[in-house]
C-alpha cells in the first residue's frame, strides 16, 4: 500500500478545495462525516439521503469554508441518481467528486434472510454505485476531455473521482453476513476494473475498505439473535471501531493521491494480505470464525 502523498504546499490547488462533491448516505455515519471533512477543506458538497431530514441536520452543521445543501435521494432509483447528478453539475458547471457511500447490512444466519432482503441489499448496496457510476461517469469523461492538460486549478485534464464505501467484507468472505460480503465484493471489483479503464481517460476510482466505523449501521440489520457490536468487535478481536472522522480524513488523503484502495485500519490491511497469501488458512479459519461466532451470539442470546 503506498504512503499516501501529502500536499506539500496547503496553498497548492487540489483535488478536494473549491470542487464540487456529491455524497450519497450523507445522513449518518461514514456519509455524514464525509461532508464535514469536505466542507472542512473547502468542498461545495451536495449531502444526499433517503432520510431528507438526517442530510438537512448533517448539511447544516457542516463547517466551512465550503458549504453544503442536503438532497433527498434514494440511491436504488437509476433516474433519481442521474437527475441530481445533472442538477448538481449544471449548478456548478462541474461534478468533481462522487462518494458513493450509502449501504445497508443484514447479519445472521443466510436461511433466514427473505429474497426481499437479499433484493434490498442488492439494490442499495451494489445497483446505488451502479447507478452513481453510470450517472457521472460519462460527465467526468465529458469534463477530462474538457479540461485543457495544462490548467492552472490544478485540474490538469482531470474528469473527476468516483469514490466508492465498500468494506473488509469486499476483501474477505466471513459468514453470517454473506449478502453484505457479495456486495461488497461487487463493488470492490467495480471500482478496480473501472480504475483501469478510467486511468487513462482522466478519471479516477478509490475504493475504500475500512473494518468496523462507529456508525448507526452496527446495530442495523440483525437477523434472530445475531448482533452486530459482537460481530464485528468481539468477534474480531477489534477493541474500539474505527472514528468515522478519522476515516472521512484517511479517505480525502486518498482522493488527493488518487489511491486505488484504502484498507484502513493497519490491522485489517495484515489481514487481508495474510489472506491473499493463504487463501486456505484463510478460508479455515473463516469457519472457525463463523463457529464462535455461533456460540457468542448463543451466550449473548441466553444472558
Ligand atoms: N460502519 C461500519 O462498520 C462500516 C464498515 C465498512 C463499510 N461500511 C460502509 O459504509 C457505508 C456507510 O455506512 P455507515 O456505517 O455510515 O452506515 P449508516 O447506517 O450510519 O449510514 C448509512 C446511510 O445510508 C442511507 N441509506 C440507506 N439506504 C439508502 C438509499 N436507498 N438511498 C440513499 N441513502 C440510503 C441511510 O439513510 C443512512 O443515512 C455503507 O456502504 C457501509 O456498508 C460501514
Amino acid at each position: 500500500m503506498p504512503t499516501p502523498r501529502l500536499q506539500a504546499d496547503p496553498t497548492a490547488p487540489d483535488r478536494i478545495r473549491g470542487r464540487t462533491a456529491l455524497v450519497t448516505g450523507a445522513g449518518s455515519g461514514i456519509g455524514a462525516a464525509l461532508v464535514r471533512a469536505l466542507t472542512a477543506a473547502g468542498a461545495d458538497v451536495v449531502a444526499a439521503d433517503l432520510d431528507e431530514v438526517a442530510a438537512a441536520r448533517v448539511a447544516a452543521a457542516a463547517p466551512g469554508p465550503g458549504t453544503a445543501r442536503a438532497a433527498r435521494l434514494d440511491v436504488t432509483d437509476g433516474a433519481a441518481v442521474q437527475a441530481l447528478v445533472d442538477e448538481t453539475a449544471a449548478r456548478s458547471g462541474r461534478l468533481d467528486l462522487l462518494f458513493n457511500n450509502a449501504g445497508i447490512t443484514f447479519g445472521g444466519e443466510t436461511e433466514d434472510l427473505t429474497l426481499a432482503q437479499w433484493d434490498a441489499i442488492i439494490d442499495v448496496n451494489v445497483r446505488g454505485v451502479v447507478h452513481g457510476v453510470a450517472a457521472a461517469y460519462p460527465l467526468m469523461l465529458r469534463q477530462a476531455r474538457t479540461t485543457p492538460a495544462d490548467s492552472t486549478d490544478g485540474s490538469d485534464g482531470w474528469g473527476g473521482q468516483i469514490v466508492n464505501t465498500a468494506s473488509m467484507g469486499g476483501l474477505m468472505a466471513a459468514g453470517l453476513i454473506t449478502s453484505y460480503v457479495a456486495t461488497k465484493h461487487a463493488v470492490v471489483g467495480l471500482s478496480l476494473a473501472l480504475r483501469s479503464e478510467a486511468a487513462a481517460k482522466g478519471v479516477g476510482v478509490t475504493v475504500v475498505c475500512p473494518s468496523a466505523v462507529e456508525t448507526p449501521i452496527l446495530e442495523k440489520g440483525h437477523l434472530g439473535r445475531f448482533h452486530g457490536r459482537d460481530y464485528y468487535l468481539k468477534g474480531q478481536g477489534v477493541r474500539r471501531p474505527l472514528d468515522p472522522d478519522v476515516l472521512a480524513a484517511q479517505v480525502l488523503e486518498a482522493v488527493r493521491s488518487d489511491r486505488a484502495m484504502l484498507v484502513t485500519p493497519r490491522t485489517a490491511r495484515v489481514i487481508w494480505r495474510v489472506g491473499r497469501w493463504a487463501p486456505g488458512f484463510t478460508q479455515r479459519a473463516s469457519v472457525r470464525f463463523v463457529a464462535k461466532q455461533r456460540r457468542l451470539q448463543a451466550r449473548r442470546a441466553a444472558s
